[in-house]
């Protein structure tokens, strides 16, 4: 094999485009997906790649020092393509823990571990971390964020992921480990899981139930499909340059409201529903606590300095989006079981 990579995280919804694009796209790579498998995780994601000799699926913690030493000396990885983590804004709010030990410690555990079986010549090696444009803050009405833009994280989670970016960061300078950071906007696409925005109101409207909008609606967010970001993720790892931090973004705003309402749009015409019938169903719920106003990306370094462009219009994305859903009920009915329902309730009840 002419490299070997541990992707973490490769069970989750952009690990998964990961892993199915390296391994479709470059059968001289082993690809190592280790996933802890929590409720964010799922195999059946892969399920078609699965037997692909070229791909290994391990299961394990990220926090488990010792398995990552063993893991580094059995594969002697080339790369590291970092996923693995706690995702939601929500959760990290009602139980901070969890993203500090996973974002944090468990990034810490992998760097030693790279550092440790890399040595004092690391040259050919990659440590890529992906992170989230979260850490920046939030925006006002104008202005983008750079790869120059001060860290300035509010939610546990970004706070997390900008403490593990400072860690990854650190290892460069103080060890000479080779990294690239690409910090990514808001990713959408087939198999996310329903606690986010999108599927989870792609969800409700299938099943009739409330939209739960919070505040007024009126924040911002900057929408990708997940296959451009897989495709970045390749672009970064083979073109960037070691120690550099890359934007991730599709030049795609969309204040909160205005996409609900295209969304359930689209939903009534394909469940042939009158149109306004998913409208209906939109709910303005207690909004979320230090809920950041604005994100935008500017990723003009990444497509002037390595070539990379978004390839989808939004509504072209978002109907793709919307049909992957309809076609995978089985999917949704899968993950929105058992400890889902206990989430939905926990989460929803007060507001
Ligand atoms: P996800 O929650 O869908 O998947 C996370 C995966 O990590 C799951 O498969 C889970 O089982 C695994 N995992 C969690 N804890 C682990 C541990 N301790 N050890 C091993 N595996 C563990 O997340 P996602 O949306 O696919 O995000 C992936 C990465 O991309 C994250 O680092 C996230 O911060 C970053 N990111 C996400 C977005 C987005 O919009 N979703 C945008 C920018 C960056
Ligand atoms: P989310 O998908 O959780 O991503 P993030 O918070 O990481 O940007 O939320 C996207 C936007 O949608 C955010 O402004 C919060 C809002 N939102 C709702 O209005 N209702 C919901 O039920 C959820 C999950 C999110």
């Amino acid at each position: 094999m002419k490299k070997r990579i541990l992707v973490t995280g490769g069970a989750g919804f952009i690990g998964s485009h990961v892993i199915r694009h390296l391994v479709n796209k470059y059968s001289d790579y082993l690809v190592v997906n280790l996933d802890k498998l929590t409720y964010a995780g799922n195999l059946t994601n892969l399920a078609d790649v699965e037997h692909n000799s070229n791909y290994l699926f391990l299961r394990g913690d990220i926090n488990d020092e010792g398995l990552m030493h063993r893991l580094f000396q059995e594969h002697r990885f080339d790369a590291v393509i970092h996923l693995a983590a706690e995702s939601h804004v929500d959760r990290s709010i009602a139980s901070p823990n969890e993203f500090v030990f996973t974002n944090i410690v468990g990034t810490v555990n992998l760097l030693n571990a790279a550092r440790h079986h890399w040595g004092d010549q690391p040259e050919g090696k990659l440590f890529y971390h992906v992170s989230t444009d979260e850490v920046y803050g939030s925006l006002g009405d104008t202005g983008l964020f750079t790869e120059e833009t001060p860290y300035d994280p509010r939610s546990p989670y970004s706070a997390s992921k900008a403490s593990s970016d400072h860690l990854v960061r650190a290892y460069h300078h103080t060890f000479g480990l080779p990294v690239i950071i690409s910090n990514c906007s808001n990713n959408y696409g087939p198999n996310q899981f329903p606690e986010k925005l999108i599927p989870l109101f792609i969800n409700n409207i299938r099943n009739n139930k409330p939209l739960p909008v919070y505040g007024k609606g009126e924040n911002v967010r900057d929408w990708l499909y997940v296959l451009d970001h897989a495709v970045a993720i390749d672009t970064i790892f083979h073109k960037g340059t070691v120690g550099e931090t890359y934007n991730i973004g599709g030049h795609n705003e969309w204040r909160n409201i205005d996409l609900i309402r295209l969304m359930c749009r689209v939903m009534d015409r394909k469940l042939h529903r009158p149109e306004g019938t998913s409208e209906g169903l939109i709910t303005y719920v207690t909004d979320r606590a230090g809920h950041d106003m604005r994100y935008a990306i500017d990723s003009s370094k990444l497509q002037q300095q390595l070539g990379w462009v978004p390839s989808l219009q939004f509504e072209e994305g978002l109907e793709l989006t919307i049909d992957w859903y309809l076609e995978n009920q089985q999917w949704l009915d899968a993950v929105t079981s058992g400890e889902y329902q206990q989430y939905y309730d926990n989460m929803y009840k007060d507001r």
